[in-house]
């Protein structure tokens, strides 16, 4: 690892396939990170326990984001992609942490009202405490910037927060960490209702489109998007949802503006159009797809980058934690 270089940590829930709004709005930027930074990307495993989760699909889905990171051209020898649960530090200083948030502070996370709210059988503390291991996280790094989706805004907000109490209180240890919103990073939304986020733990399948979907199932996908009214494909996110999210998708597969998009299809019909983006998204995927079958039928090679990145991982982290155990007063030898 180059110190001179900032330092970016991102997590991901194995909790549900990835979709393409992963893909496009992270995966795809992460390969272009890992030259001028130091990257952390873990599969945080832990997180998922906060809802029900079947131990044999979690087990598969922590190497299937894991495979789709390799699939996705981030170089295992740049980048240190592990796993949450293989460096207990995170469950360690999560404890600390706990200790210097609020009650009230955590009561005012939305997505745990929201959470809480659609699975009122098991309003459980790991679902209230959430944020805080989310925060250990990334403290435990001295992460300069983290990149994330307006949905994590709150939860960043809120590490920045427990960081800059505990620097106050102890003197400087935590690198309080900045928001990281790559500039051409879509946001994608639902294809049936594209006034919300795509989302991999949709119950209509219809809304989102996996990394890992085949070629038809893509294309009957987005055929059966949801359009607007009148039949022009300009962008209009107020107006024209629809349309605009595809017209993002297609930029963004593309790598072109949304301006080129409107000029390519001036005069095409919605139903043509759908037909382009689910071709492109198709094609675009394709690659990543007969990657990801090699990396995940190699378990061996999984196992083995997983331990020699747990062991990176985690003597980055004792670091940190040790001077934060010695700060609070624990006997450290
Ligand atoms: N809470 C994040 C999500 O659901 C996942 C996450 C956990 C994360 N720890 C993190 C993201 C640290 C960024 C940094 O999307």
């Amino acid at each position: 690892m180059d110190h001179n270089k900032k330092i970016i940590f991102s997590g991901v829930q194995p909790s549900g396939s990835l979709t393409i709004g992963n893909y496009l709005g992270a995966l795809k930027n992460f390969g272009k990170l890992q030259a001028d930074y130091n990257c952390y990307y873990c599969v945080v495993d832990m997180h998922t326990l906060t809802v029900r989760q079947n131990p044999e699909i979690l087990k598969e889905r922590s190497y299937q984001v894991l495979a789709l990171y390799l699939a996705c051209g981030l170089d295992p020898e740049k980048n240190v992609l592990f796993i949450q649960s293989h460096v207990p530090c995170h469950a360690e200083l999560s404890w600390i942490l706990g200790c210097y948030t609020y009650m009230g502070e955590l009561q005012r996370m939305t997505q745990f009202k929201d959470k809480s709210a659609r699975h009122a059988d098991n309003i459980n503390a790991g679902l209230f405490t959430y944020p805080v291991l989310m925060a250990a996280d990334i403290l435990l790094y001295k992460t300069d910037m983290v990149p994330i989706g307006v949905d994590q805004k709150q939860h960043l907000e809120l590490a920045r927060n427990i960081a800059e109490r505990f620097n106050n209180i102890y003197g400087d240890t935590f690198v309080i960490p900045e928001p990281y919103i790559p500039k051409q990073s879509a946001k994608i939304m639902s294809l049936q209702e594209p006034d919300k986020k795509m989302s991999k733990s949709d119950t209509n399948v219809n809304n989102f489109v996996l990394i890992l979907d085949s070629q038809d199932v893509i294309l009957k996908k987005f055929k059966k998007a949801v359009t607007d009214s009148g039949c022009e494909i300009v962008y209009d996110e107020i107006n024209k949802p629809g349309i605009s999210n595809l017209i993002n998708i297609y930029a963004s597969v593309k790598d072109i503006s949304r301006e080129d998009v409107v000029k390519e299809f001036e005069g095409s019909r919605y139903g043509d159009f759908k037909v382009a983006v689910g071709t492109a998204v198709a094609e675009a995927l394709a690659p990543i797809q007969s990657k990801y079958n090699d990396f995940i039928a190699d378990k061996a090679y999984l196992d083995s980058l997983l331990k020699r990145n747990a062991e990176i991982a985690g003597e980055n982290a004792r670091k940190t934690l040790k001077e934060v155990y010695e700060k609070v007063g624990f006997i450290v030898f």
